[in-house]
């Protein structure tokens, strides 16, 4: 997998992609197999959802992915196709609604890991002030731990590592599961996440590997190797492999021209180019 040799440091990362170029797609397809994301800007203003589904059919990802947590009667309120992600003191959801940061995580806390291979964030309306989107290569910062601490890397892959519960309100769920694995089809994936929703389980693996391995990975985040805070403008899409990249968000701040706005997605596939 070529996003494991991937360096958040080139310049390059973060220079969107024009989706009016007639090789848009191949170009997104190419930044995702090299990195895991790529920025891309969507031509003309118009309704997000239509800009999520024109650059979902060139990626060939699908129809958008609701997430198990959401179909439970509870939490029906969340479970749109696609997500408003602004502040909103009506909205009980704790990640969505607020302007607070939001620590490393995967989306889909209740699905299997790497069932949710892609995520897109499109954004109407940046922040007045921070709201970054923050990236981590996780699966790169495993490989590197399985060739320095191969027992601490086990105790990640461990199927009970890590219990993730959900903080709505409403409801009582969660899940549990490694924190990397291999898929069906060879490749590393992960649901690495370090946030309230998150159960260590330190009896897991190898002994003492797990707590090795979260120091590393907690170390990880901070290398900007692995490490890359994104401010997308308006009219910009960013996707991103959910399975291969950990995410999170910096604290914001609205202003008086309006909420910080993003519209997510989230789909089963990852993205292919036509042929
Ligand atoms: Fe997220």
């Amino acid at each position: 997998m070529q996003q494991l040799q991937a360096d958040f440091r080139d310049p390059r990362c973060a220079r969107p992609v024009d989706f009016a170029e007639p090789d848009a797609p191949y170009r997104v397809v190419g930044s995702l197999d090299e990195r895991g994301f790529a920025v891309v800007a969507m031509a003309e203003p118009g309704p997000p959802e239509a800009k999520l589904a024109a650059l979902s059919a060139a990626l060939r990802l699908g129809s958008p992915y609701v997430p198990a947590l959401y179909r439970f009667a509870e939490t029906k309120e969340h479970s749109a196709s696609y997500s408003d992600i602004r502040s909103d003191p009506k909205d009980r959801h704790p990640a969505f609604s607020t302007t607070a940061g939001q620590s490393w995580h995967v989306d889909g806390l209740l699905d299997a890991i790497g069932h949710i291979r892609t995520t897109i964030l499109y954004c109407v309306r940046p922040a007045h002030r921070g709201g970054d989107t923050l990236l981590f290569n996780a699966v790169a910062a495993f490989a590197e731990l399985r060739d320095k601490d191969p027992a601490a890397a086990d105790a990640l892959c461990s199927p009970d590592a890590l219990s993730r519960r959900s903080t709505i309100p409403a409801i009582d769920v969660s899940t549990t599961g490694p924190v990397f694995s291999v898929d069906g089809r060879g490749d590393l994936v992960t649901r690495y996440t370090d946030n309230e929703t998150c159960t260590w389980n330190f009896s897991a693996g190898p002994p003492g590997g797990l707590r090795r391995a979260l120091a590393f990975l907690r170390a990880a985040t901070d290398d900007p190797r692995y490490r890359l805070a994104l401010r997308l403008a308006a009219g910009q899409a960013l996707v991103f492999r959910n399975d291969r990249l950990s995410h999170g968000r910096q604290s914001y701040e609205d202003g008086p021209n309006g909420r910080r706005h993003l519209v997510r997605a989230l789909y089963t596939e990852g993205p292919t180019a036509p042929t």
